[in-house]
């Protein structure tokens, strides 16, 4: 859960900074608690020790120790991970999360500023407003953000100038205009030499605004009310034995009281709270931020990820729904790949279907496009693999937003606001029809399956797998092969060889030969199909035994020496782009039904293999 409950008072203000690498950021933050002395004294003297080691200001208190929580950062002078800090004036709590400026840590980014309700965006005086400085802004506004400080700092090396201040003020309200944004107050700063940071500078006669700490003292609070729709999502069902049964979770949003009436998707009748359970026991009432668990006066099938409502608008409950994603990894989004998606405590595979437009953080235009790349944001439809329930995100903060995970590596890869649910165009159902796949395969008095035969250009796949059909149909088998250039010159006939046309030229074969195995046959599929994660998304469309895959495995060399169509020898020579092996990238597979040694074994062997496994698992 964020360090920062939702439990709002007027006195609590969380912020979040931003600006790009050296824009001193953590020396500004150092200074505000520094200057109104929110720093105890031994954090001081750890402070000026790891000045003289790492510091940036000679021997002088480098102020941005304070507050880089993390050893990398001080070696490398960045700051790589949210850092929160509490800390408290006479007039107002604080809680704020510094977040990175380095253009690879957006992620960091969006994490701290999903529950902030003021961004203080840096610029550095002397360079003005960056890349960095709009794409920080555009998602600030996406998340919600609708207070922003302006901080120029480093004023003091630019001579304190109104102009140099009057111009940066001047580009960013340009650039801003249109992002919803409902007070800028902006502030020149020196956060290292102390000039309106708390205490008020004597350097600019010509700036008579607030200072940042008065401006954050000032700054008023409006999220209050979006968040005020009761919203329980249930991390677990506790249920210790037969005579206990509590959903325990986090209250994400409203306040619930004993014998209030609860609603769940799950459930078709109202519930009544029996029990409202914290950490210290039993309560009354609670309100959004803590932890509880909470017992109902029936018996409901609720499980893990239901959430539980009060009022009559429920969240929604899709399987599709367009949303804002910030993409965060190195390897491009690519529409129709199957990632994981983490939505509270839900979870399912996600695909995006359409990449409506990517933003060109520049100039706030729509941009077509077919990928995201690091950093960039977008705006998409998803199709999930199951119903899910959310909010919209500017309904409710905690159930709009979620994050999609690379299934591979687990990492996070992107973060998503929802805007709203899509439903199906027509109410599609599932036409039954009464001659299946079962009467087709007994008609033909075979079992339907897929071998699925991936390799470099040039492995043997395609030599492989047309020997095996003869032999297939020699034994009477009903067959049909599916071969990677054949298909590309009709059906897939609008696809080159991106990584995206790849992602959709599997895609689409998939289908095909899913269907084909519908139709009762054995279908042999040729493609280099190079990615494993559009060859999972192929076998995840089948019952777990009808889906082979086959690695025709020949090294490079081999392949390169072969070379039948003569690509390679174009590739090497640059004329030919994108080709696999060379600079398109292989992934060769990890757990495949059969791995062929195909840079050494004639076809005859090879053949011959993959009928023993056909044999072994009854298919012929
Ligand atoms: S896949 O990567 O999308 O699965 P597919 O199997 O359909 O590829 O097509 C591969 C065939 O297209 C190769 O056998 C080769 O004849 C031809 N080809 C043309 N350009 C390329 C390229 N850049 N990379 C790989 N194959 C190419």
């Amino acid at each position: 859960m964020n360090p920062n409950s939702h439990e709002q008072s007027n006195e609590l203000l969380t912020f979040i900074t931003c600006g790009s690498v050296d824009d001193g950021k953590s020396t500004l933050l150092g200074r505000l608690l520094h200057d109104s002395q929110l720093v105890f004294d031994d954090q001081i003297d750890s402070a000026n020790n790891e000045s003289r080691k790492f510091g940036t200001q000679g021997s002088d208190l480098d102020l941005a120790l304070l507050i880089d929580g993390l050893q990398a950062e001080r070696e490398q002078g960045i700051t790589i991970d949210v850092a929160y800090r509490y800390f408290s004036t006479a007039k107002r709590k604080f809680i704020a999360a510094d977040t990175p400026g380095h253009e690879q840590y957006t992620r960091n980014m969006v994490t701290g500023a999903s529950q902030a309700e003021l961004a203080i965006i840096l610029v550095d005086a002397t360079k003005g407003v960056l890349t960095q400085t709009r794409r920080h802004s555009f998602i600030v506004s996406l998340l919600g953000i609708e207070n922003i400080v302006l901080a120029v700092n480093k004023m003091d090396l630019a001579k304190y100038d109104n102009k140099v201040f009057k111009e940066i003020v001047a580009a960013y309200e340009d650039f801003s205009a249109d992002l919803g944004f409902k007070t800028v107050t902006a502030i020149p700063t020196s956060a290292l030499k102390g000039d309106n940071v708390v205490n008020t500078s004597n350097q600019m006669d010509w700036y008579t605004g607030p200072t940042l700490l008065t401006a954050l003292e000032g700054a008023s609070l409006i999220q209050e009310t979006q968040d005020s729709k009761v919203r329980f999502p249930v991390q677990w069902v506790n249920r210790p034995s037969t005579d206990f049964r509590g959903y325990s979770g986090t209250l994400a949003s409203g306040k619930i009281s004993l014998g209030d009436t609860l609603f769940a998707s799950a459930a078709q009748e109202p519930l009544k709270i029996t029990k409202i359970l914290g950490p210290s026991g039993s309560l009354e009432s609670a309100s959004a931020g803590q932890a509880l668990t909470l017992c109902v006066d029936k018996e409901v099938d609720i499980s893990r990820g239901e959430i539980l409502f009060t009022d009559t608008t429920p969240p929604h409950k899709a399987d599709q729904f367009a949303a804002h994603l910030v993409w965060m990894d190195t390897q491009a989004m690519l529409p129709e790949r199957t990632y994981r998606i983490h939505l509270g405590h839900q979870e399912t595979n996600a695909q995006i279907t359409d990449l409506r437009y990517r933003k060109d953080i520049n100039s706030l235009k729509n941009l077509a496009s077919k990928k995201l790349e690091l950093n960039e944001v977008g705006y998409c439809n998803f199709a999930l693999e199951r119903e899910l329930l959310f909010d919209a995100y500017q309904d409710n903060h905690d159930t709009g937003a979620f994050i999609l995970v690379d299934p591979y590596s687990n990492a996070t890869v992107g973060a998503g606001m929802i805007d709203f649910p899509l439903r199906r165009a027509s109410n599609l159902t599932w036409q039954e029809v009464h001659v299946d796949k079962e009467t087709r395969a007994k008609q033909k008095e075979q079992n339907p399956c897929v071998l699925w035969f991936t390799g470099l250009s040039g492995a043997g796949k395609s030599t492989i797998a047309d020997a095996l059909e003869q032999e297939l149909h020699r034994l009477g088998c009903h067959t049909y092969l599916l071969d990677g250039d054949n298909v590309r010159h009709g059906l897939n006939k609008d696809l080159g060889f991106t990584d995206q046309d790849r992602v959709e030229n599997i895609r689409r074969v998939a289908e095909v030969s899913k269907l084909m195995v519908d139709a009762g046959l054995i279908v042999l599929v040729s493609f280099i199909s190079p990615f494993r994660a559009e060859r999972d998304m192929a076998r995840h469309l089948f019952p777990e035994q009808e889906f082979l895959e086959v690695f025709v495995d020949a090294p490079l060399e081999v392949c390169e020496t072969r070379d039948p169509k003569g690509l390679y020898k174009k590739a090497r020579a640059g004329s030919l782009k994108n080709f696999t092996g060379i600079d398109s990238a292989y992934e060769p597979p990890i757990e495949p039904e059969l791995h062929l040694n195909a840079g050494e074994k004639t076809v005859d062997e090879l053949v011959e293999e993959v009928l023993g496994l056909l044999r072994t698992r009854n298919f012929v």
